[in-house]
């Protein structure tokens, strides 16, 4: 929508989990370095947790394009199933039977057992990805350990990493999964950007965007957005959608702190109450630049710049009847009929 008016190419907030737009802040390095490594060394499990919308989607899919042809990778996102549901998922995905097949429990797995030995015989390495979790069911992470047997004297032949929100940590924490809980070597949680990165983050995907530098946040102005989304990649695109909405509204590029303010304040959600309280701490309105006039520049009702030119206005009107009762009085009413004509515009 105001992609021709910023010059972007694409919307630099989109909600997806695309990897053109991955930014790789020091919480998401240390995660995916994680994750090469597990996967590499063979080691059998790997646990990788984070905050919803902290970026595990898209972190996966960088992943899957780094790892070389020798990795074959399975993607699980719905992990809601049973075992077998998710065990045909896998096999479809690693392309070892087709998607109309009507195998049953048994004949799936020695199917993987032999696709296992195969890739092993040629050195490649097999992974399983899955997505959201925290949403299995005990029995199918029961049963996923199970897998992990198919191994040779040496190694693993089959690697799974379990990608999900902190739910995944609690479940995993269950006393009925201790055998599971002993076989994860590599662990990691995804901490939210800090105020810096936040900053960096959204300076990067304006940039991929397409954006020349014109398009701006002052640093005040990422503080806000920090503040609004605890340095959740998503709720950052949230907010800096928002602004950008308001922006192309307003017909403007910078955005200052009360700008972002006013554009997260519409957006009326309970994250954006601390917009009520003054500024933020160490952010005084005041510091930023002015606001640049636009068609929207009118303060909103119940402001206290719309206060102030009220009040004015009422000083003003009472003056002028002062004036004017003056005259009557002294008899000058025509004069005095005169000015109340111009004080009220009647
Ligand atoms: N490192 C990153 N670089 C660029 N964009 C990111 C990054 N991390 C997250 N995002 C963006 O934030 C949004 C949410 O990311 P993603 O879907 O990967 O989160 P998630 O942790 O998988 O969320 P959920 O818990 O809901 O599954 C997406 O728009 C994604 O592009
Ligand atoms: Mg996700």
């Amino acid at each position: 929508m105001y992609e021709k008016f910023y010059g972007f190419t694409e919307k630099p907030f989109n909600l997806t989990p695309d990897p053109d737009f991955f930014f790789l802040s020091s919480v998401h390095k240390r995660a995916l370095d994680h994750l090469v490594y597990g996967l590499e060394s063979g080691m059998g499990f790997i646990q990788v947790t984070g905050e919803i919308g902290s970026g595990k989607t898209t972190l996966i899919k960088c992943l899957l394009r780094q790892l070389s042809r020798e990795v074959k990778v399975a993607y699980v996102i719905h992990s809601k199933g049973t075992f077998v549901q998710i065990l045909r998922m896998i096999l479809e995905d690693l392309e070892v039977v087709a998607a109309d097949h009507k195998l049953g429990k048994e004949a799936l797995l020695s199917r993987l057992r032999d696709y296992l030995a195969e890739q092993a015989r040629y050195h490649n390495s097999v992974v399983v990805i899955i997505d959201e979790a925290q949403n299995l069911q005990l029995e199918v992470l029961e049963e996923l350990r199970m897998l992990s047997n198919f191994e040779t004297a040496k190694a693993k032949l089959l690697q799974i990493a379990l990608v999900g929100q902190p739910e995944l940590r609690d479940l995993l924490r269950r006393p009925e999964l201790e055998q599971l809980r002993q076989r994860i070597t590599v662990r990691f949680h995804i901490y939210p950007l800090s105020e810096q990165e936040t900053r960096s983050y959204i300076r990067h995907r304006l940039n991929v965007a397409g954006s020349d530098g014109a398009v701006r946040f002052t640093a005040a102005a990422s503080r806000v957005v920090h503040r609004y989304s605890g340095g959740l990649p998503r709720l950052i695109n949230v907010a800096c959608d928002a602004t950008l909405l308001a922006g192309f509204v307003e017909e403007r590029r910078v955005f200052n702190e009360q700008f972002v303010r006013d554009a997260l304040r519409e957006l009326a959600d309970e994250r954006a109450a601390f917009l009520a309280e003054s500024a933020a701490p160490g952010a005084p309105a005041a510091a930023e630049p002015a606001r640049e006039p636009g068609p929207r520049a009118l303060p909103a009702a119940g402001s206290p710049r719309r206060g102030l030119v009220a009040a004015a206005a009422a000083v003003l009107l009472a003056l002028g009847l002062a004036v004017a009762l003056f005259l009557v009085r002294r008899g000058g009413a025509e004069r005095a009929g005169e000015l109340w004509r111009i004080v009220t515009g009647r």
